[in-house]
């Protein structure tokens, strides 16, 4: 599906507005620094659930394979927006530092004011392009709704699988259709590669993402 087809006319104007008009990193970086001061009462209103599915889905792996992430661990947010993410992580229990990685300087000051995140990275995430960020550093890197197919796609997961400590957990949530699209071949070839495992993949039930739309999260490790 493309993006154009995935904005239905039920759709907000600014969801509708994000998947028409947006084709690049820089894009998408010019529309959250637009519209920060919307974001959080625009996704209420659509009951977005993605962040609580993002730690469902890492506490049910956790659960399930006994590999624990540290509680007291150190953590990234990429693409932490106005800290919705880091929020649910924190309400799953994780109380270690947490960075944010947020190029946005308007989303990121509704974030800071939440006092959760301890180091702040502006940087925007190009394919196949180191940010600032220390390579083997983080327990856990989490990403929630940032990844799609217009702008940070799926050539970008390898930047954020390298900000990992070996071993490490890397969590990420987004919309389901770009699973079946594009990402599902992008993991595969990370496995292949022996880049990462893949630990569990949670299709979350209709609505669970926001609105009508379905999420996806997965759990890899690097290796
Ligand atoms: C839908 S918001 C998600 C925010 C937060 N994670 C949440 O769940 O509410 C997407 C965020 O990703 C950021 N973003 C978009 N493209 C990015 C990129 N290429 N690199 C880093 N961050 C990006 C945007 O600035 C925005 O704050």
């Amino acid at each position: 599906m493309t993006d154009s087809q995935q904005a239905s006319g039920k759709d907000s104007k600014w969801i509708q507005n994000l998947y028409t008009t947006i084709k690049s990193p820089a894009d998408e970086l010019t529309y959250y620094e637009n519209t920060a001061n919307e974001y959080e009462q625009t996704l209420k209103s659509l009951n977005y659930s993605a962040p609580d599915h993002c730690m469902k889905t890492l506490k049910n792996f956790e659960q399930k394979s006994g590999t624990l992430v540290p509680k007291d661990g150190k953590f990234i947010d990429i693409g932490a927006g106005t800290g919705m993410s880091g929020e649910a992580l924190r309400r799953a229990g994780y109380t270690g530092q947490m960075d944010a990685l947020e190029p946005s300087e308007n989303m990121y000051q509704v974030a800071k004011e939440k006092n959760i995140y301890s180091n702040w990275f502006s940087d925007l995430i190009w394919p196949d392009k180191e940010t600032s960020v220390p390579s083997d550093t983080y327990d856990l890197v989490f990403s929630v709704g940032v990844f799609n197919n217009r702008s940070t796609t799926s050539n970008c997961l390898g930047e954020v699988i390298r900000m990992a400590k070996p071993g490490g957990i890397i969590a990420i949530t987004h919309n389901y259709d770009y699973w079946e699209g594009d990402y599902k071949h992008a993991v595969n070839n990370l496995v292949e590669q022996k880049t990462v495992e893949l630990k569990a993949l949670e299709i979350s039930s209709e609505g669970e993402y926001y609105g009508e739309k379905t999420a996806c999260a997965y759990i890899l490790q690097k290796l």
